[in-house]
């Protein structure tokens, strides 16, 4: 269900981000170039096109999760929490156990999903989002 992303799959992920996240969506460039810069995409597809998302960075033994995005219509289907597992996984296997993110510190859905797979907040970067505070959000799965 889960599923590695490639390069062909970018075009949907981008209009996942234009949903999802309207002025703040990262462009098709973007996303290409977090692709060829080593960041790992999964995703979930429906009728073959891509419909919920999560992009991470690994640098050394540090996973920094980029984004997670659902299409609206199919939310509150435990996608998101699928996807954080997977990205888990997959890390596991590659001996990455600490992930870290940041959050726009209004983004309940978000907080609550990122504290129920076990992250904590350990700080808070002012004005982050265009003024809105970002809350950084770590998991170190060793201790867990
Ligand atoms: C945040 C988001 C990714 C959650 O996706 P989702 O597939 O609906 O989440 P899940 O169904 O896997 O829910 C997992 C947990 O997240 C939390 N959650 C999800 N939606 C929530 C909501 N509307 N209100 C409060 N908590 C919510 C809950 O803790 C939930 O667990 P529960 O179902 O046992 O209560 C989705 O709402 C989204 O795409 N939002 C817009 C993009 C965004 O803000 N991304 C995060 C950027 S850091």
């Amino acid at each position: 269900m889960t599923q590695l992303l490639t390069q062909l799959d970018l075009d949907d992920v981008c209009f996942i981000e234009q949903v999802c996240f309207g002025k703040d969506a990262w462009n098709k460039n973007m996303l290409e170039s977090e692709y060829n810069g080593g960041s790992v995409f999964f995703g979930i597809k429906r009728n073959e096109k891509v419909v919920a998302y999560i992009s991470a960075r690994i640098i050394i033994d540090e996973a920094d999760i980029n984004n997670v995005a659902v299409l609206p219509e199919f939310r509150k289907q435990g996608m998101a929490q699928k996807l954080v597992d997977a990205l888990a996984g997959y890390c596991e296997n590659k001996g990455v156990k600490k992930f870290t993110l940041e959050v726009n510190a209004n983004n309940t859905p978000a907080k609550n999903l990122y504290q129920k797979m076990g992250f904590v907040s350990f700080g808070v970067r002012k004005g982050y989002y265009h003024g809105e505070d970002a809350e950084i959000m770590w998991l170190d799965k060793e201790q867990n």
